[in-house]
């Protein structure tokens, strides 16, 4: 059963703890279906602790509510999450670097639910980035930090993800690498995927993004269209680099 009214991905009380420390506390949002959504935080602010409490990669307390179609993502592992649709890119790619660019993509199509369209996945990869159609048979800690992060998104668009997650995939990336990566995102998104981009990049992220949150020490500290964020004086001075007069 789904309910039309409900967005794709729902996250409400989100938090998250290490030992003491409170590294996320009651983290509310939403993403809609074919919505890109950014995440704006500084360094420490919880950024990659969120995608891994959604991803079911650190514990989250039994007030957690994740929904993802109206199903359930709360108390399921991991495993089943990603069953469930869910998509991690983590930081630093977390690809296989002795395997093949092929190899690494067809790990991606292991979940149950993307294995009888392992063929077609692949083919939307390869359409999505042309530069991996040359380099199927290549080892992958040969390509560069670019052309890596593009088969780190590919493997996660083989497992027919409902929602994909990023952890900062322009990080280190040239600006024409930054350029393709950021066109393949928006093409991701109008395939209907719902996308939750974590990122430093705020300019080029809000400039291809729908809607964004400001993370701060763990808590949602402002939300608004990405048009609305970009032109807000106070997201200027902390993430554009803009200083106020
Ligand atoms: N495994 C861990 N054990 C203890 N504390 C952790 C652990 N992972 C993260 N933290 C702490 O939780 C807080 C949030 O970390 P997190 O990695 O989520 O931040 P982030 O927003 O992704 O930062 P960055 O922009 O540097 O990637 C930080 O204070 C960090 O030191
Ligand atoms: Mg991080």
């Amino acid at each position: 059963m789904t309910n039309r009214a409900a967005p794709m991905f729902d996250v409400q009380r989100l938090s998250a703890a290490y030992g003491l420390h409170q590294a996320l506390d009651e983290v509310a949002l939403t993403v809609a279906e074919g919505e890109l959504v950014v995440i704006l935080g500084a360094n420490g602010a919880g950024k990659t602790t969120m995608l891994k409490a959604i991803a079911g990669l650190v514990p989250m307390p039994p007030s957690s509510q994740v929904h993802l179609a109206g199903q359930p993502l709360h108390g399921l592992p991991a495993r089943l999450r990603v069953e469930a649709g869910v998509a991690l890119v983590p930081e630093g790619r977390g690809i296989f670097g002795e395997l093949t660019v092929r190899e690494n993509l067809q790990l991606g199509a292991y979940p149950r639910r993307a294995r009888a369209d392992e063929a077609r996945n692949l083919e939307h990869v390869l359409s999505l980035f042309p530069r991996l159609a040359e380099r199927l048979g290549q080892t992958a800690r040969t390509m560069s930090g670019g052309e890596q992060q593009m088969v780190a998104i590919g493997r996660a668009l083989m497992s027919t993800p409902r929602l994909l997650l990023l952890d900062e995939p322009s990080l280190g990336l040239s600006p024409l690498m930054c350029g393709e990566l950021f066109r393949a995102l928006l093409q991701v998104k109008r395939s209907g995927v719902s996308v939750l981009l974590v990122e430093q990049n705020a300019k080029r992220s809000l400039a291809i993004a729908d809607r964004g949150y400001l993370l701060e020490n763990g808590r949602i500290s402002g939300e608004g269209t990405a048009a609305r964020l970009l032109n807000d004086p106070a997201v200027q001075a902390a993430y554009l680099g803009l200083g106020a007069g």
